[in-house]
């Protein structure tokens, strides 16, 4: 099967489950519920999700028969949507445009938009309290990780204040990376790590499937930045060229656009390297890497 079938199969099956772990749009409170599942159900590539059933594939473990690896996968795509709910606030961004449809702040108001987003990150953390798993050690530490790499130090907190405090400032390229290996990598790591651990990697296999997370995390908000000036709103399902326009702190502006395609390329091939270990088992986690760099959603 190639990757483009691969992911659209998972795409549908992902899309039927978050459906499923989303409360019911007639069940009060029907707002926020209604908020929720739109945020949700309205798209996205599911690439966080993917991610984590492709590593624990790539380990051996297959989907179907594991009902409590989709429910974790879904508990993925609940903290990413709630992070993607909170950044286009007023506040934050202020975005009219995700996914291709009204931001939820536009369609249900700044005040359920804010609910919608707390809502669904502790929807995330319920999931994840009742994952069915034979070690409950390993539920607890997949639990950690993600509270972590959502938190405040080293993770999408910790970047997302970065980014807003670097607006209209000069930023290093040691900044720039820090604030992208936070506000988007540690979740991304965090993805790779929890489908690893889920399927019950440790020592060596953690580490090297961890360099994996990493670069291909700080690479995807490489190529976040690119699609910003290269793409259009159309194509991509929100604004572009709005990062230049208010001063944001992204790789294109530090590096220039030539040598920030070169560095997400070079973070790639080095995310691919530290697969080797896996061999033939590594190719589709390879192959979903390297699609990123030509991704134009
Ligand atoms: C957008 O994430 C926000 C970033 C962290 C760069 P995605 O590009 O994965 O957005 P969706 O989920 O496909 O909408
Ligand atoms: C967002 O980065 C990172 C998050 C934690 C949501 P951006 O602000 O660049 O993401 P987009 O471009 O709005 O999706
Ligand atoms: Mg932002
Ligand atoms: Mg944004
Ligand atoms: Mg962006």
């Amino acid at each position: 099967m190639n990757l483009k079938t691969r992911l659209e199969k998972h795409r549908a099956h992902l899309d039927r489950h978050l459906a499923r772990l989303l409360p019911p749009e007639d069940a009060e409170p029907r707002t926020l519920h209604r908020a929720m599942r739109y945020s949700v159900l309205v798209g996205g590539k599911r690439f966080r999700p993917i991610l984590c059933l492709e590593t624990a594939a790539a380990l051996g473990q297959q989907t179907p028969k594991l009902r409590g690896l989709e429910d974790l996968a879904g508990a993925l795509e609940f903290i990413h949507t709630y992070s993607l709910i909170h950044d286009d606030l007023p506040a934050l961004d202020n975005d009219d445009l995700r996914r291709g449809q009204p931001t939820c702040h536009k369609k249900f108001g700044e005040a359920i938009a804010l609910l919608a987003g707390d809502a669904l990150l502790t929807l995330a953390f319920e999931i994840l309290a009742r994952l069915r798993l034979p070690d409950a050690r390993r539920r607890a530490q997949i639990i950690q990780e993600l509270a972590t790499a959502a938190g405040t130090r080293g993770g999408m907190l910790a970047g997302q204040v970065a980014d807003l405090e670097a607006v209209g400032r000069k930023v290093s390229a040691q900044q720039i990376e820090a604030i992208h290996r936070a506000k988007t990598g540690a979740l991304i790591r965090a993805c790779v790590r929890c489908g690893a651990l889920f399927a019950g990697a440790r020592g060596p296999t953690l580490k090297h499937l961890s360099e994996y997370g990493e670069k291909l995390g700080l690479a995807f908000q490489i190529v976040d930045d690119l699609l910003d000036v290269r793409s259009s709103s159309e194509r991509l399902g929100k604004p572009t060229g709005l990062d230049a326009a208010r001063h944001k702190g992204t790789y294109p502006g530090v590096h220039g656009l030539e040598e920030s395609e070169k560095i997400a390329a070079e973070l790639v091939e080095e995310a691919c390297s530290a697969l080797k270990f896996l061999g033939e088992d590594g190719h589709v986690l390879q192959a979903l890497a390297r699609h990123l760099l030509s991704r134009t959603t």
